[in-house]
């Protein structure tokens, strides 16, 4: 990802999240988010003409944080997120085979995809879980 990519990233962010924002009172903080941006891993897809999706990762010692996984709603459906959670895979094998974390409100259908995937609930809040997915160490299945 580019400086230049980044407004059609905060753009695509803030359309996915503005539902579940409203939902919880919440305004959108652009300098927050890209503070947030600033301090990560961040990999855009893109096609010839749009922003396809963003993943932002962060790395903390004992995980890889999927800080965001967003999908432009006209590609959503095609296994995109699924490819973008599968490399973050292959970059948390990379770096010491770091378990998976990530934060999603309860009311997300993107729950689903995450638990095909083999990501765990491991902490709960009023709204949100934390979720976890702990990599394979060969011939031994993630519990
Ligand atoms: C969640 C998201 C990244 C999935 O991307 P995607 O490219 O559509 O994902 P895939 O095609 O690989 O898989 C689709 C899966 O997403 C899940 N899903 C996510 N949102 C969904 C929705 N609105 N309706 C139905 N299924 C949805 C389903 O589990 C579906 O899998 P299934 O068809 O096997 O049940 C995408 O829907 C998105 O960007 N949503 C808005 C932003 C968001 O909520 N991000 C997650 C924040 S934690």
């Amino acid at each position: 990802m580019t400086a230049a990519d980044l407004p059609g990233v905060e753009r695509l962010v803030h359309d996915n999240m503005r539902p579940y924002l409203a939902d919880q009172g919440l305004a959108w903080d652009s300098g927050q988010f890209r503070r947030r941006v600033a301090e990560a891993d961040n990999f855009c897809l893109v096609s010839p003409v749009a922003l396809v999706a963003f993943l932002s990762l962060l790395h903390a010692d004992d995980h890889l944080h999927v800080r965001e996984l967003q999908v432009s709603a006209p590609f959503r459906g095609r296994g995109v997120g699924t490819w973008l959670i599968r490399h973050a895979e292959a970059l948390a094998q990379e770096h010491g085979r770091k378990p998976l974390r990530l934060n999603v409100l309860k009311h997300n259908p993107a729950l689903r995809l995450y638990r095909r995937l083999g990501f765990r609930v491991t902490a709960e809040t009023r709204t949100g879980l934390v979720m976890e997915k702990r990599l394979d160490t060969p011939g031994q299945p993630a519990p």
